[in-house]
């Protein structure tokens, strides 16, 4: 019997084709047994900082480290077979300098196998962004609500309401889009802005909170799934509601195994008998 034919994983500048031709579908994901659920359905997996908050009960993604980013960009890479997997860049890992960003940016690279690397920031980090995508780093770019910057900038509300405020964003996606990035996550962003942004840069915009205006979108799977059952933001779609299926899974197992109900007989181990 032959080999089943590999598919071919979608790449960065798949990824950019595809806009003005069919909307771009993205999920988070931060373990080898969602990324093997999420993959057949998205052109791409992010492998978010999120995973901080999301993972780890942090206060926000400002803690998020290196190495973590590496042990879950590894572990969607081992799910993944046909996504392009993106991994995100942590706060203090890229902002010092365009060198500390190509180091950091390569040992994503290298050692998770990743297709691509994201990073946050507009005008300021256009340069940034430029000089790793001349030394092979292909980027996804972050603009609008950067979670990175929530002690700068007063909290997670969405933007583009007054005047100066889009007229920033507008600035930084052109940038981020010049400087070369196959796509550009806008984030909490209203719709109007979003949708000329959309219409005025060369790059996909993935949106999250920016209207079904963007060339695609992009969610975090545990917020979709309903995971969370007391948090739920105006932009987030239940597609699923996980949180009472799992409480009432847990509750049912505590309940057979203090009625001794739980193992039963057929998940019992009994000696094999000798002939
Ligand atoms: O960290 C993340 O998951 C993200 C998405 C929410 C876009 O940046």
């Amino acid at each position: 019997m032959s080999a089943p034919l590999r598919q071919k994983r979608m790449t960065p500048s798949a990824i950019k084709a595809l806009k003005g031709q069919r909307p771009i579908v993205s999920l988070t994901s931060y373990t080898t047994p969602m990324a093997r659920l999420t993959d057949p359905h998205c052109d791409f997996l992010l492998v978010g900082d999120s995973l901080g908050m999301v993972l780890y009960g942090m206060e926000s993604t400002v803690s998020v480290t290196m190495d973590m980013m590496i042990a879950h960009g590894q572990a969607v890479m081992r799910g993944a077979k046909q996504a392009c997997v993106i991994v995100d860049l942590p706060f203090g890992a890229y902002q010092e300098s365009k060198e500390q960003a190509f180091r950091n940016a390569a040992r994503l690279l290298k050692e998770t196998g990743c297709d691509a690397v994201k990073l946050e920031g507009g005008e300021e980090m256009a340069e940034t962004v430029a000089f790793l995508i001349s030394r092979g780093v292909p980027v996804l770019g972050h603009v609008g609500l950067m979670p990175q910057q929530v002690n700068t900038n007063g909290g997670y509300r969405s933007q583009g309401h007054t005047q100066a405020e889009a007229d920033k964003i507008r600035r930084d996606a052109k940038a981020i889009s010049e400087a070369g990035a196959f796509a550009m996550v806008i984030e909490g962003t209203v719709e109007p802005l979003a949708r000329e942004i959309t219409a005025e840069v060369a790059t996909a915009t993935i949106g999250i909170g920016a209207s079904p205006a963007c060339d695609g979108q992009v969610l975090v799977v545990d917020d979709m799934l309903g995971i969370f059952n007391d948090f739920k933001p105006r932009f987030v779609k239940h597609f699923a509601s996980l949180a009472p299926l799992i409480s009432s899974a847990v509750e049912d197992y505590a309940n057979e195994v203090k009625a001794r109900r739980f193992p039963a007989e057929e998940h019992t181990f009994q000696p094999r008998v000798k002939k």
